[in-house]
């Protein structure tokens, strides 16, 4: 930068005017023009110089051109290889020598009459030739101009190419000098002792022109975009968020507290990651598990349980989530604690693990939207009524249900809705009723019942995104461009009779 800059200032000084900056060297070698813009601009900035850009079109060779400007054409180079005399060299032989060169060079040796065809031979008709191509090749190269008629001509057949570059005029400013200081960029420690900085020439900043730098913001994954839409409905619909960051949970609470026996296939490890380090939760409420113990081995509440051993280790292994119902079981339990029942309208949203096979539509990991409602006397038609009136929110009219099994809910209901595009009933969900056997050792109150509802976040966002597989939604095939592109997520809610 220093040194462009001398090289201009002595140039100024020696000529008055540098007409075209492209003929400026330093130390034998062109200068670089966007380098040399940086030069001018700081110069320029302190009243120093001044300079007007030029632009202008040259032609360059290709590197065929270069390689034709450097050893001959085509056709010379077929030239070259026929021998003086009668008899020539055959065809193939030409070939041999010079693969494809011979077949581009050929047609034009015959047409500019250097050799001819006598049988399988070729004979040369004259003695010496001119290269023509070669030389026009070499001209352009050293001035970047030619008549348009020879230019024309090489830019057909690839040999040159226009490239426009951009140079500049440059004159002496107001303030022209050969000692142009360094201008101060920050008060220093020495400044301020010495007092320098009373006198000192500081940079001014620069507020106009400067470009800085494009800030990098965050950027939304389209499932949290998702997520956000469907926050806003359950807080439209009056129902407040569960706390969801306990992605490790006990056995207790993803499974025992839910009703589901020690020896259900789900607590396998085939399908649940169970942790190693630690591999316990010893801090479980002990009068409750005595009663979910009770209540697993023996019955209660009208039930008869399922009449087996329950085994205290079991329930304290520490799995990862295999799904958010663990968080409304820890909340339904927090709840029984109060001393008063009150009525509650939950929901959570947050990632769950299962031990599965990865393929297009399955991760071992994916995200649980989940509604919960507690309060005194609720029906299955309260249920029916609530999914009714969820799924409207999102647009979605057409519901039926059909009856599913869950150890922890009784009656259980898939939810199926009407997909206009692939015209049929599409599972979209799970739901049902908590059973007595779940909440009356929590504690809540016998005519207390509880409805729950849960699906997946991913299949909306797929839906909604147009991704067909999951593993370019969530992990390392992830295109990242994906994310930063697509908008806002806008779900075509239907709005309520309020809205
Ligand atoms: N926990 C169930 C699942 O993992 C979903 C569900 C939630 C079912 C609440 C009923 C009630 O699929």
């Amino acid at each position: 930068m220093e040194s462009l800059q001398n090289l201009v200032l002595t140039t100024l000084d020696r000529e008055q005017v540098i007409e075209n900056s492209i003929a400026l060297t330093l130390d034998g070698a062109p200068v670089d023009q966007l380098a040399l813009l940086g030069a001018l601009n700081a110069l320029t900035s302190r009243d120093v110089i001044v300079y007007t850009p030029i632009d202008v079109e040259t032609w360059v060779l290709t590197d065929e051109g270069t390689s034709i400007a450097d050893t001959g054409s085509h056709e010379a180079k077929v030239f070259n290889s026929v021998p003086q005399g009668e008899e020539g060299i055959s065809i193939a032989e030409v070939q041999k020598l010079l693969g494809e060169v011979a077949k581009f060079g050929q047609g034009k040796a015959f047409s500019n009459k250097w050799i001819k065809k006598n049988g399988n031979n070729l004979v040369r008709l004259t003695e010496t030739i001119v290269d023509k191509t070669q030389l026009d090749l070499q001209q352009i190269r050293d001035t970047g101009s030619h008549s348009d008629a020879v230019t024309n001509d090489l830019k057909k057949r690839k040999l040159i190419e226009k490239r426009k570059s951009s140079s500049f005029k440059v004159e002496k400013g107001p303030k022209f000098t050969l000692n142009v200081e360094k201008e101060a960029t920050d008060i220093t420690q020495e400044m301020l002792k010495s007092g320098a900085w009373k006198t000192a020439n500081f940079k001014k900043y620069n507020f106009t022109t400067a470009q800085g730098i494009a800030p990098v913001g965050g950027h939304v994954h389209p499932l949290l975009k998702v997520r956000e839409e469907f926050r806003q409905i359950f807080f439209e619909l009056g129902f407040s968020e569960m706390p969801t960051n306990r992605f490790v949970e006990s056995s207790f609470w993803n499974f025992d507290a839910l009703f589901q026996p020690q020896q259900h296939p789900a607590r396998d490890a085939h399908d649940t990651f169970f942790l190693k380090d630690p591999a316990t939760d010893d801090k479980l409420p002990a009068d409750y598990l005595e009663r979910v113990k009770n209540v697993h081995s023996k019955g209660g509440y009208g039930s008869i349980g399922y009449q087996y051993n329950w085994k205290i280790e079991e329930a304290q292994k520490l799995v990862l989530r295999t799904h958010t119902t663990a968080i409304s079981s820890w909340m339904l339990y927090q709840l029984a604690q109060e001393k008063e029942f009150r009525p509650v309208k939950w929901f959570s949203i947050d990632r769950v693990f299962r031990n599965e096979t990865v393929d297009a539509t399955h991760l071992a990991e994916f995200h649980q939207i989940e509604g919960v409602i507690a309060d005194r006397g609720i029906t299955l038609g309260d249920l029916i009524g609530v999914l009714h009136g969820f799924f409207q929110k999102l647009g979605i009219e057409k519901l039926r249900f059909k009856p599913a099994y869950n150890p922890y809910t009784e009656p259980s209901m898939e939810i199926f809705s009407w997909h206009d595009g692939l015209g049929k009933w599409v599972e979209i969900g799970n739901s049902g009723m908590f059973r007595p056997e779940m909440l009356r050792p929590m504690g809540l109150p016998e005519d207390v019942s509880v409805i729950a509802w849960g699906l997946s976040l991913e299949r909306p966002t797929m839906i909604k995104y147009g991704i067909d597989n999951i593993r370019e939604l969530v992990g390392h095939k992830l295109d990242l461009d994906m994310v930063y592109k697509n908008p806002i997520c806008r779900l075509d809610k239907k709005m309520g009779r309020e809205g």
